[in-house]
């Protein structure tokens, strides 16, 4: 079975605090790394639940659940997370939420799943590939305003302009279908020479939308909000400042609470919130990072369900 190094394993078991007789939802299994760590720390009386839309990811899950009578998965989104958690009985009553986000090393390093560009495969990068748009027929149809759009605020791509004009020209020629063809036209259309690969931010754009990331995560964090038990656990690991912004925004909007009515004869005071944050961002060691340099780029932040 194709491996995933769990980023920030650790860091994300102690922040979850996880206890014996606990209850605790992984929303995004992949191959089980921090999951299974979660079970050796839970005793019998324990569970822990999980969700991933992937495909491949779900058959690990399924493997790991028939053999430990524990743990229950779901091949389903995070938008999801609050109809999984009713309907195993768990709503209001999770322990801990944890979010590992991001794409796994087995759908970076399959070509077959078209999310990298180190090797030709077909343009698909959907996560789970039976819903949805691929990322070759969202090319085939954007328009040039959104494709630019998608590459600026999805990518931070500071040439956006010039790689979105050049994927319009040459779609027009034959169809871009495979993940050679879109590199290759990105890093003709790119200035000079970079530190990382021409094509990383538009292959990060372009999953994003194609996967409504930013969508999904918005929904998870207030669904996972809602099936936490007080004094329950939020823990979110982040690969991109986009992603790490939509969860910082999340937690101090729900750490703050509503301001109170004007009319009110209360001097500039807020109501708390329904979380507390719980110290700040949480970074992967050089140790780790040189061990796996896919963790560098992690960040992990913490909340805590307010009683
Ligand atoms: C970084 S990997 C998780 C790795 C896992 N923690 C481990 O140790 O093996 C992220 C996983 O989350 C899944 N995922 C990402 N976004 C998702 C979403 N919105 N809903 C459900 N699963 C999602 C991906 O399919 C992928 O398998």
């Amino acid at each position: 079975m194709a491996l995933h190094q769990p980023v920030l394993l650790a860091e994300a078991l102690q922040e979850l605090g996880v206890r014996p007789d606990g209850r605790y939802l992984d929303c995004t299994f992949g191959r089980g790394g921090h999951a299974r760590a979660i079970l050796a720390r839970l005793g019998p009386q324990g569970r822990l639940y999980a969700l991933d839309r992937d495909p491949e990811a779900f058959a690990a899950a399924r493997e790991l659940q028939a053999a430990e009578a524990r743990f229950v998965a779901a091949q389903a989104p995070f938008s999801a997370l609050a109809s999984f958690a009713r309907a195993w009985g768990v709503a209001g009553a999770l322990d801990g939420v944890l979010m590992d986000l991001g794409v796994s090393s087995p759908q970076l390093d399959d070509p077959r799943r078209g999310f990298g560009f180190r090797q030709d495969g077909p343009l698909d990068m959907r996560m789970d590939p039976d819903s949805g748009e691929s990322a070759a027929a969202w090319i085939a149809r954007v328009g040039l305003d959104e494709l630019v759009r998608v590459l600026r605020d999805y990518g931070e791509e500071p040439h956006a302009g010039r790689i979105a004009r050049a994927i319009v020209r040459e779609r027009a020629h034959a169809p871009i279908a495979t993940t050679g063809r879109l590199a290759a036209i990105v890093a003709g259309a790119v200035p000079g020479r970079c530190r990382h690969h021409p094509a990383t931010r538009t292959f990060q754009a372009i999953r994003i939308q194609v996967n409504r990331e930013l969508e999904e995560l918005e929904s998870g964090l207030e669904q996972a909000l809602e099936v936490l038990s007080p004094g329950g656990r939020l823990v979110v690991i982040s690969f991109h400042s986009i992603e790490d912004r939509i969860v910082k925004r999340f937690l101090r909007r729900h750490a703050q609470g509503e301001a109170p009515p004007r009319r009110l004869p209360v001097t500039g005071a807020t109501t708390a919130g329904r979380l507390r944050i719980i110290g700040g961002l949480v970074r992967p060691s050089a140790q780790e990072c040189q061990h796996n340099p896919r963790a560098r780029s992690a960040r992990l932040r913490v909340a805590e369900r307010r009683r």
